[in-house]
């Protein structure tokens, strides 16, 4: 092992991984605990405009730029009638919840999620219940939102004020389908078949759309990898994307193993990978699917049974988990993965948006930024263009789950039209500063832009109501380059942003 501790960062744009996928950079908002009742809908705050959406949430949302969102579930979705969802606030059923045990009053459904991916300039992403639905009911949600009018349900999406079809473009085939708590779970096989069912009447009506297969739940199931093998033999042709699942926990209390998470994440990114590239050699074929990895978090301190419970209340308060900085520095380095990996994984949706599982919280009118907020924020703002494959040499450490690891993880983005190279570095040492170069080879860089940094001396110190900004992104002083190379010193766990102009 080398002695030197100094860590360095070689670039070369030529040495491009893949264009970044701008969906990287997606939300998930589930009928479920505080997400769309009091985070996105509540006409009783304050903070409501004439829709009843928050403002507040909006704006943040609007910051965090996200570019398509999933909805409307999650487990949900699979008891979810839609057609509850439409039509006159008045006339829409409350109904009994039963994958979180609460009461649902429709007051928001697929037209109001359509508005609010509007106010935020996010593409929808719906996914349809293979659960209890039938695949009737899901070919009749595509007629509702992409048919042209003159059929009976295009006719009732404008009845309800929107006469042009909404052209949602990407749709779920059910969710979770392979795990036991989904309401309507299916075998491999048997959830391949009804996929490929509903698949071929949805795209009947409308052959533009895209589809993503349910992958494994994580990696964790009995039944991975074989269930994407299985439905992927089966409806590789008609699908676009095959999604992933995965909550990172830390329930070990071994902060240096979570903080060497990116290893299993990558890992996972490869397997499926893997498991893509079989079938499209086992099929013939000469379509390409790509992972779209929808749901991915850190989520395990509101995970008992009765956080998962909602008692048949309105919008209980469920899985409102709250982050702390090694929690942050875990999903930047997810945010790397996602770069590094970007050949392959070209969807992925923070779960969730607000108050489940989330960056933000609300009160009746207010709203907190949690610490997971800022690596988003910072990765939605500065990365585009194509992801570069780059040569770190750093220091290492040793952890119990996965050995030997290097004290940076790093990702790079450079965007050629506008003249920018992102790096974005977590710092894994709990203790140790760590002195850094960053060597352009191929270009010489004209300037440091912006240089963002979140960090602290506390694992687990979180904001809160009270001190609601103990844990941001701040800017820190930009190095200087000189002869292509910057150098600076980074704090033990941090995340640290630096744009520069080339
Ligand atoms: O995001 C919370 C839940 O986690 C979702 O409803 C489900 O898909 C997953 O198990």
């Amino acid at each position: 092992m080398s002695t030197d501790k100094t860590a360095r960062i070689y670039i070369d744009t030529k040495r491009v991984i893949s264009e970044i996928s701008p969906l990287l950079f997606s939300g998930f908002a589930e009928h479920l605990g505080r997400c769309i009742y009091e985070g996105i809908y509540d006409p009783a705050s304050p903070q409501a405009d004439e829709q009843g959406l928050r403002k507040d949430v909006l704006a943040a949302l609007r910051e965090l730029n996200f570019r398509s969102m999933r909805y409307p579930g999650g487990n949900f979705v699979s008891g979810y009638r839609w057609e509850d969802g439409i039509g006159p606030k008045d006339q829409r059923p409350r109904r009994r919840e039963l994958a979180w045990q609460s009461l649902e009053s429709n007051q928001f459904g697929t037209d109001e999620f359509m508005r609010f991916c509007r106010e935020i300039g996010a593409e929808a992403m719906l996914a349809v219940n293979l659960g209890a639905g039938s695949i009737q009911d899901a070919a009749n949600l595509v007629e509702y939102c992409n048919a042209p009018p003159g059929s009976q349900y295009a006719d009732l999406r404008a009845e309800n004020g929107q006469k042009e079809p909404y052209g949602v473009k990407y749709w779920c085939l059910g969710n979770e389908m392979d795990g036991l708590w989904q309401i309507g779970h299916l075998d491999a096989a048997g959830y391949a078949v009804k996929a490929r069912e509903a698949a071929k009447m949805m795209k009947l009506h409308d052959d533009s759309i895209e589809l993503v297969l349910c992958g494994s739940s994580s990696s964790k199931m009995p039944s991975y990898p074989d269930w994407d093998r299985i439905g992927l033999e089966e409806c590789w042709e008609l699908v676009q994307y095959h999604s992933m699942h995965y909550y990172a926990d830390n329930l070990e209390k071994d902060t240096p193993s979570y903080l060497g998470l990116s290893a299993a994440l990558e890992d996972y990114v490869d397997t499926v990978a893997a498991v893509l590239r079989y079938v499209k050699a086992k099929t013939r074929s000469r379509h390409d699917v790509y992972l779209s990895w929808d749901e991915w978090n850190v989520w395990y301190k509101a995970r008992e049974e009765a956080d998962r419970r909602g008692d048949w209340k309105e919008a209980p308060h469920l899985l409102e988990e709250v982050y702390n900085l090694e929690d942050a520095l875990v999903v930047a380095q997810w945010l790397n993965v996602f770069l590094r990996k970007s050949n392959v994984v070209k969807i992925a949706c923070i779960a969730q948006i607000v108050n489940v599982i989330a960056p933000m919280l609300t009160s009746a009118d207010d709203l907190l930024k949690q610490t997971i907020y800022y690596p988003l924020l910072m990765f939605s703002q500065m990365a585009s263009g194509n992801s570069l494959d780059l040569l770190v040499e750093s220091p290492r450490y040793e952890t119990k789950k996965f050995g030997d690891m290097p004290l940076l993880d790093v990702s790079s983005a450079h965007d050629a039209g506008a003249g920018a190279n992102t790096i974005f570095i977590v710092n894994r040492s709990l203790t140790e500063r760590m002195p850094l170069e960053i060597h352009w080879q191929d270009v010489k860089p004209k300037r440091v832009t912006s240089a963002q940094q979140l960090t602290g001396s506390d694992p687990k110190a979180h904001n809160s109501w009270d001190n609601p900004k103990q844990i941001t992104a701040q800017a820190i002083y930009a190095p200087r380059i000189i002869d292509g190379v910057a150098e600076l010193s980074l704090p033990p766990l941090s995340f640290t942003a630096l744009g520069v102009e080339l």
